[in-house]
């Protein structure tokens, strides 16, 4: 009976949800790139229970990939912390604070930027979290302090995670995608030489921006970038499994195959919620 009930709530919500799909917007990420002094023209018009999911991952996993993809099927926000760093290194140096200067150092060379510089720029962009659409945290946390930081806030504004995902593939495969990565200058959209390549070589298909290698794409950088990983960012897996958020996904096949699994896995997880809710509040009603 209570699989019944949870598998009937369950066909109710995808239907609902799969209705409110057709009025998604896609979010110009406009304040969270440029920060308190930027507004967004494009606000995602949302649904009544939003998605606000992290991304967790190895460098090179596919967050940015998956991010983009998800944002556009949910109509959540893709923030990314990797580029607001990057959005200010495009900018000209006497705009720039001295925070900021130091960060990309911290980022050239593969090494994790100082939690307090990061938080900051979080905090300065906290109306980001209460986005209409939901959000999708790409980078971010990645330490357990910045973790900490963020669960604080989360309760303090009245909002809660969906799930954090954890994205899943062997090292060697890493590599080989950091190494093949090139990054829109314009729009930072994200390609691959061989497996997601652009239609025109070097330039981007969504705004003709010239396409580069980034930086910190650099073997050497590479290298310090996964001990980083593991020294810093592999401990929030078992931080949020704790917590009862972890989704573990796979991240091999291709980036729409991922984006789908990811779904499916985001959407079962929320209506097992919801339909165990339900069954709970029946079984009170019933025991009263
Ligand atoms: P950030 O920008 O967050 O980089 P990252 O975590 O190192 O992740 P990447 O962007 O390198 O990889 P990704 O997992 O997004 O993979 P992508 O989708 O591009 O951070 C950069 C730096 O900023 C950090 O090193 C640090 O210095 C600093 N920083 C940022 N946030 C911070 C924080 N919170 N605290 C401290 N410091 C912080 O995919 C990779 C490639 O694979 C692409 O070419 C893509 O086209 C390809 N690809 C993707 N999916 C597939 C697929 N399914 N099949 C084949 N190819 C694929």
């Amino acid at each position: 009976m209570r699989r019944i009930v949870i598998w009937i709530t369950a066909m109710v919500m995808l239907g609902a949800y799969i209705a409110g799909m057709a009025k998604l917007v896609k979010a110009d990420r406009v304040a969270w790139l440029q920060g308190p002094s930027g507004h967004c023209e494009e606000v995602p018009q949302g649904n009544s229970a939003p998605w606000r999911v992290v991304l967790l991952g190895a460098p090179g996993v596919g967050k940015g990939t998956q991010a983009a993809l998800l944002a556009e099927q949910m109509g959540a926000c893709h923030l990314s912390t990797g580029d607001v760093f990057r959005h200010a290194d495009g900018r000209p140096e006497c705009e720039q604070s001295v925070a900021m200067q130091e960060a990309m150092e911290f980022m050239r060379r593969g090494e994790l930027v100082p939690d307090a510089t990061v938080w900051e720029m979080v905090r300065e962009r906290k109306a980001c979290l209460h986005c209409r659409g939901g959000f999708i945290l790409d980078g971010f946390p990645r330490t357990l302090a910045q973790a900490e930081s963020l669960q604080t806030l989360l309760v303090r504004e009245g909002l809660a995670l969906t799930a954090v995902v954890n994205y899943e593939m062997p090292e060697a495969e890493i590599v080989a995608r950091l190494g093949g990565r090139r990054t829109c200058e314009a729009c930072k959209a994200v390609y691959h030489v061989t497996e997601r390549p652009a239609k025109v070589d070097g330039q981007c298909d969504k705004c003709g921006g010239k396409l580069v290698l980034r930086e910190d794409d650099r073997p050497e950088a590479i290298k310090v970038r996964l001990e980083a990983y593991e020294r810093s960012t592999a401990p929030l897996i078992s931080y949020y499994q704790k917590m009862g958020l972890l989704l573990r996904v796979p991240a091999t096949g291709s980036a729409e195959e991922i984006c789908v699994r990811t779904i499916v896995d985001l959407k079962g997880r929320r209506l097992k919620g919801f339909a165990e809710k339900l069954w709970a509040a029946a079984e009170n009603r019933r025991d009263t």
